[in-house]
């Protein structure tokens, strides 16, 4: 069964088909530069005009950078204020007549990680009698810091962490110390970049304690460049399915949601 993802990124909207059977691409993803303003009438046609979600049927998951709840946007932190409130799932229901899901961002890359990339693992070994994960908290590094939480396999959705206040960072949040995008801001080197990931990983184990953390987002393409300079207490792992796990998290979320009302 194929399903189209769409993930919505502070600079590029990604639109592709999934086989969520094996949590594949089925083909290649449309690459659409964000619209200036990032405002919702823009986005939305934006996506609406994507070949691939032309091409393809049925529901459609569309992930995006704020809390989502039941089909509204509620918070917008790197996008247009005017995304709060709307509700995202009929408006576009409206434009494409597909039924829609919506999803947070880090949640939809979150749910793709847990069945078919990094977590697949982790909870392979611990039924196996390895190291525990049932405790896991999937992380992904952009323009801001997406947070999913799952426990024993299961989400708790619109964990918003990148906004943690870390302690003795007065003038920002989490997000803004630690993103993807602080590295290239302020031109920092990996090991500057990652120490201040690991102010955030600190805070974030100390309140959370999680058995593992899952590291993501498109800087997870250069894994091999940072991740060994994490310091934790927990477990930390990279993500496996890189930049494309918020697709093929969002196509998920639409076929889960199909069976569910089945
Ligand atoms: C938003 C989250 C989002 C994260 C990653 C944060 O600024 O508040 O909703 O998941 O960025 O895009």
């Amino acid at each position: 069964m194929r399903r189209i993802g769409i993930d919505v990124g502070g600079s590029t909207l990604r639109v592709g088909e999934v086989d969520v059977r094996s949590g594949t691409l089925a083909g290649p993803v449309d690459a659409i530069p964000m619209p200036a303003g990032a405002r919702p009438d823009d986005v939305l046609q934006a996506l609406a005009a994507s070949p691939v979600l032309r091409a393809g049927e049925g529901a459609v998951g569309l992930a995006f950078p704020s809390v989502a709840q039941h089909g509204v946007a509620r918070t917008a932190a790197n996008v247009d204020r005017s995304w709060i409130d709307l509700d995202v799932a009929a408006a576009f229901t409206r434009l494409t007549g597909r039924p829609t899901v919506f999803i947070n961002d880090a949640d939809a890359a979150g749910l793709a990680e847990l069945r078919f990339g990094a977590g697949r693992a982790l909870l392979a070994e611990a039924a196996a009698g390895g190291p525990p994960a049932s405790r896991i908290m999937v992380l992904t590094f952009g323009t801001g810091i997406g947070t999913a939480l799952f426990l024993d396999g299961r989400l708790w959705p619109n964990a918003e962490l990148g906004h943690l206040m870390l302690p003795g960072v007065t003038d920002t949040d989490g997000e803004g110390w630690a993103a993807a995008s602080v590295r290239t801001r302020l031109a920092l080197d990996w090991s500057g970049w990652t120490r201040r990931v690991n102010d955030y990983l600190r805070e974030l184990h100390r309140l959370l304690w999680p058995d593992v953390f899952i590291v993501g987002g498109a800087v997870s393409e250069h894994a091999a460049d940072w991740v060994h300079l994490l310091e934790c207490r927990a477990r930390v792992v990279p993500a496996v399915l890189r930049g494309h796990a918020g697709v093929v998290g969002a196509a998920l979320a639409a076929a889960d949601a199909a069976q569910g009302a089945a």
